[in-house]
């Protein structure tokens, strides 16, 4: 029996599933990591900790299978994206990684957009500067920490590392590299003229795959590390978010994705570069070749619930622990008995600043219209449909690009939640549906390696041959036409305060 294995270097923590070739997951398992936030808006995470993560859950999911490790025809890599490593000439990480939500870099998206053009920039990289995007992260160690950047000889994202560690290859692949703002989008390459503007050296780069092509085969020293066997291949794999709609089976028109995870997402498959001209959603490679993707991203969505359950549901925790259940199910429930509109408490997720649609690095979470008849009920249902009226936000830009949608794929942890899909699907006005597997990311890298193995012919033919819908969920009219009057205060709340953001943002520098 032929297996595939995908790693996800998730932010939480690293996720590794072991699949067989029908999709099945046979065995999981996940090794969490601290983010370290020094300041208001800044994120970071020590590159070790993720090789550490991997290492051991790579074992764990071979001892749990008990299967031989020969039997893994390719590994897979998915990730966070964007967030930038530094190595030295010895290959030492040089500074922790600053990561997707670090804010930081908000002067060095317009010395960026300086150097190249706005309208250049978004004619090579497909996007406008972000604070979000590895080449700004970048900029801003070169001006801070010249020290540091003096001795940096290697920039990889996160999941590269990985493969470095892995294989010993500094390479990456389309989808993930579309995100570090150096790539020529159109042509998936680098693009000579943003990094000779920028002054950021190639051969500081990886080599540039397709996401399904073999970039390197594990090593004797990774193997000993990991329980794989020597040799096995390692493909290109994809960002997060193209490695979590291939697992998600998007991978035709008309079929969208929501997901919520630390971030939420909604993805868009293009046969075409098409690119908002307000850069209000992103365009990236697909991990599919000869095809893109739009994605409308909302920074703080499941980091929003998981805030408030961290610090105000102490008492969820402990009768969760009690009953054996997890505490997302008990909030679930809570909010479930609150009707649409959180009776007048509306949340805006805006907890690591906002991209999808405002772009603005400066805004923050609020909650408006507190009375003193709400109870934490209402605060956990704002917060469930502030995170999908930001979604929604997302939704209607790909609609006015012209990206029809016939059917919406829930994904992520937000996704296993059903009053979470329920809320999005009235709010959206289409049905929202699940697939058969929830593993998202490390599935689709595990069917990129399939692909690579030459196990399935193409991307496509390996999600035919795996995914399938197996939960619908229609949508309420009353509640659809209840929500539009919450939405379109949630829309005019931001333009109010979005002075006020930037006034906070200064009294409040630390
Ligand atoms: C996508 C993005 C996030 C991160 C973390 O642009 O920033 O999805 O990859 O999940």
């Amino acid at each position: 029996m032929a297996y595939l294995l995908g790693i996800d270097i998730g932010t939480s923590g690293t996720k590794t599933v072991l699949f067989d070739v029908n999709g099945t997951t046979i065995a999981s398992d996940t090794q969490e990591y601290p983010l370290y936030q020094p300041r208001n808006g800044w994120a970071e995470q020590d590159p070790e900790d993720w090789w550490k993560a991997t290492c051991v859950s790579t074992r764990n999911v071979i001892a749990q299978s008990g299967v031989n490790p020969r039997d893994i025809k390719g590994v897979g890599l998915s990730g966070q994206m964007h967030g930038l490593v530094l190595l030295d000439a010895d290959d030492k990480v040089l500074r922790r990684s600053i990561i997707w939500c670090d804010q930081r870099s908000a002067q060095e998206c317009e010395e960026i957009t300086s150097l190249v053009g706005a309208k250049r920039l978004i004619e090579i990289t497909a996007n406008p500067a972000l604070t979000g995007f590895t080449a700004s992260k970048i900029k801003w160690v070169m001006n801070n920490e010249p020290e540091i950047y003096e001795k940096a000889r290697k920039i990889l994202l996160p999941k590269d590392y990985i493969r470095f560690c892995l294989t010993g290859e500094y390479a990456t692949e389309v989808s993930d590299a579309s995100g570090m703002q150096l790539l020529d989008v159109p042509n998936r390459r680098w693009s000579d003229e943003v990094l000779q503007k920028l002054g950021i050296d190639k051969d500081m780069l990886g080599k540039v795959y397709e996401s399904q092509e073999v970039t390197g085969t594990v090593s004797k020293k990774a193997a000993e590390l990991t329980g794989l066997a020597e040799g096995t291949i390692v493909v290109g794999g994809g960002g997060d978010q193209a490695a979590g709609a291939v697992g998600n089976g998007i991978v035709k028109p008309g079929v969208i994705s929501s997901t919520i995870g630390t971030s939420g997402v909604v993805f868009a498959y293009t046969d075409k570069v098409s690119i908002d001209p307000k850069g209000r959603v992103h365009t990236f490679c697909h991990a599919v070749p000869n095809t893109w993707h739009i994605m409308g991203v909302t920074q703080g969505a499941g980091l929003s619930l998981q805030w408030f359950r961290n610090n105000f549901c102490h008492e969820e925790i402990s009768v969760a622990g009690l009953l054996d259940v997890d505490p997302y199910y008990l909030i679930d429930k809570a909010a479930e008995k609150v009707a649409v509109g959180a009776d007048g408490l509306i949340y805006l997720p805006y907890l690591m600043g906002e991209r999808t649609p405002h772009l603005d690095p400066d805004c923050r979470g609020v909650f408006f219209g507190i009375s003193a008849k709400h109870t934490k009920r209402e605060f956990l249902r704002a917060v469930m449909e502030g995170v999908a009226y930001s979604l929604k936000n997302c939704l209607d830009i790909i609609k006015e690009m012209g990206i029809g949608i016939n059917e919406v794929r829930a994904s992520g942890g937000g996704g296993k939640s059903p009053l979470w899909r329920q809320i999005q699907a009235d709010l959206f006005g289409t049905p929202i549906c699940t697939v058969n597997s929830s593993e998202g990311p490390a599935l689709g890298v595990a069917l990129l390696a399939g692909v690579g193995a030459g196990i399935y012919k193409s991307v496509p033919e390996a999600c035919d041959q795996t995914i399938r819908v197996v939960t619908h969920q229609d949508y309420n009219k009353d509640n659809h036409v209840a929500y539009q009057k919450f939405y379109s205060l949630y829309n005019d709340i931001y333009q109010s305060l979005k002075n006020d953001f930037k006034t906070l943002a200064k009294v409040n520098q630390s």
